[in-house]
C-alpha cells in the first residue's frame, strides 16, 4: 500500500480513508478473506422503499467489485447485513436480498452459504410495529452472506465445531446403552459410529451470538478516556467464526468498513494478518484500545496524541490479544499492580 497507516501491530495495519480508494491500492488476488459489516441503515430515507433499495445496491456494488478483484481464488467475502423496514411501513425492505442477487448476478460471486446471525439480546424494534401496535415480531436476525470467488473456497468447519449437547455427551460416554442403531423414519441410517467423539458437533448456519460485550479492553479504555464508543460494533464471536473457518494462520483478512476494528483484533488474536479500512478517523483512533492491554495510562495518552495525524504510522511492537473473556476487575487490578508490561 502507498498510503501510510494510522497504526500497525505485528500482524496488521489500520488505514483511515474511503475504502474504495484504499482497495484500489491493493493488488489483485492478494486477500484471503474480507469480513465486514457496512452501514446498513438505508442511506437516504425516501417515501418510496424501492428507491432506497436501489440506491443502496448502487452504493455498495463498487465495493463488491473491488473485493472480487483483490480476493484470491480460494478467498471468501462475508457480508453482515441487518434487515430493515421500509420507511414508515410495516413491510420489509428487500435491500439485503437485492445486494445478494446483484453480487452474484452482476459481479460473479458465488453464494457459498447464507448464514443468519441471531442476536437474542437485540431490543425490540421498530417500536411502532413491535411495541406499540404489536403487529410484527421483534427483528433479531441479520443475514450474513458468505460469498466466494469460486465454487470451492478454502473452508474447514472442523475448526468451528460447536460444543456437544448434554444428550450427545451421554451418547458418547455410553453409546451401547444410550442408543440402538436403527433407521430413522426420514431414511437416515443412524449407525453406532454416530456416537464417535469428533471434538464437537457440526456448526449450523444459524449463529446465536448475543451482542452484549460489556467488559472488553476497548470499552474499558473508551470509558476511562472519555471517548465515545463505536455505536454499531459486531461481537468478536461473529468474525471469529468466519476467520477460523475460512482462513489458516498467516492468511490475510481485510475489513473494508472497520469501525472499532473488531475484525483486526480477532485476526491478530488467532495469528492471521489483517488490514482495516475506516473513513472516520476518530473511530480508528479509539480502535487501538483493543491492542493496549497492559499499557500504562501515560503511554496511552501519548499514543492518542500521536494518532491525531491520520497517517501517524504508529507501530505497536508489543500487543496482548486474547479472545478469551477479559479479566474481571479483581484480576485486572492484580494484573496492573505488576510492573507495566509495555513501554510507558
Ligand atoms: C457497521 S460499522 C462497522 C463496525 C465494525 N464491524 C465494528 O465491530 O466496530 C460500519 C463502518 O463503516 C464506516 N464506513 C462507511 N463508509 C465507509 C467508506 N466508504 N470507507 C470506509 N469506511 C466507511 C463507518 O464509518 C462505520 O464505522
Amino acid at each position: 500500500m502507498q498510503r501510510i497507516p494510522l497504526y500497525c501491530t505485528q500482524k496488521g495495519q489500520a488505514y483511515v480513508g474511503d475504502s474504495l480508494e484504499l482497495l484500489a491500492e491493493l493488488p489483485d488476488n492478494s486477500i484471503d478473506l474480507v469480513m465486514t459489516s457496512p452501514p446498513f441503515a438505508l442511506r437516504r430515507q425516501k417515501t418510496y422503499g424501492n428507491v432506497e433499495e436501489t440506491e443502496y445496491v448502487n452504493w455498495i456494488k463498487p465495493f463488491g467489485k473491488e473485493v472480487f478483484r483483490v480476493l484470491r481464488e480460494s478467498g471468501s467475502f462475508v457480508l453482515d447485513l441487518g434487515g430493515a423496514y421500509r420507511s414508515g411501513m410495516p413491510s420489509r425492505s428487500l435491500y439485503n436480498f437485492r445486494v445478494l442477487l446483484s453480487f452474484c448476478d452482476e459481479i460473479g460471486f458465488h453464494l457459498a452459504e447464507d448464514f443468519y446471525w441471531f442476536n437474542p439480546a437485540k431490543l425490540p424494534s421498530p417500536i411502532e410495529w413491535v411495541n406499540k401496535r404489536k403487529i410484527r415480531a421483534k427483528d433479531s436476525v441479520n443475514t450474513v452472506w458468505w460469498f466466494s470467488k469460486t465454487e470451492f473456497p478454502k473452508a474447514d468447519v472442523r475448526k468451528v465445531l460447536a460444543p456437544y449437547s448434554d444428550r450427545m455427551k451421554k451418547l458418547i460416554e455410553d453409546p451401547e446403552n444410550f442408543y440402538k442403531p436403527k433407521k430413522r423414519p426420514s431414511g437416515h441410517d443412524i449407525s453406532a459410529s454416530f456416537g464417535k467423539d469428533n471434538g464437537g458437533s457440526l456448526p449450523s448456519n444459524l449463529l446465536s451470538i448475543p451482542n452484549t460485550e460489556s467488559n472488553s479492553n476497548y470499552l474499558r479504555l473508551c470509558k476511562a478516556f472519555g471517548i465515545e464508543r463505536h455505536p454499531a460494533r459486531f461481537p468478536s464471536e461473529l468474525p471469529a467464526f468466519f476467520i477460523k473457518m475460512l482462513t489458516d494462520e498467516g492468511d490475510v483478512v481485510l475489513d473494508i468498513f472497520g469501525g472499532s476494528n473488531t475484525t483486526g483484533f480477532v485476526a491478530e488474536s488467532i495469528n492471521r494478518h489483517w488490514l482495516t479500512f475506516e473513513d472516520k478517523h476518530e473511530y480508528l483512533i479509539s480502535s487501538i484500545f483493543r491492542f493496549l492491554d497492559g499499557y500504562s495510562e501515560m503511554a496511552i495518552q501519548a499514543i492518542l496524541a500521536a494518532l491525531q495525524d491520520n497517517q501517524a504510522n504508529y507501530s505497536l511492537d508489543k500487543t496482548y490479544c486474547n479472545l478469551e473473556p477479559v479479566m474481571t476487575v479483581k484480576q485486572r487490578r492484580a494484573h496492573i499492580s505488576q510492573p507495566c508490561l509495555f513501554p510507558s
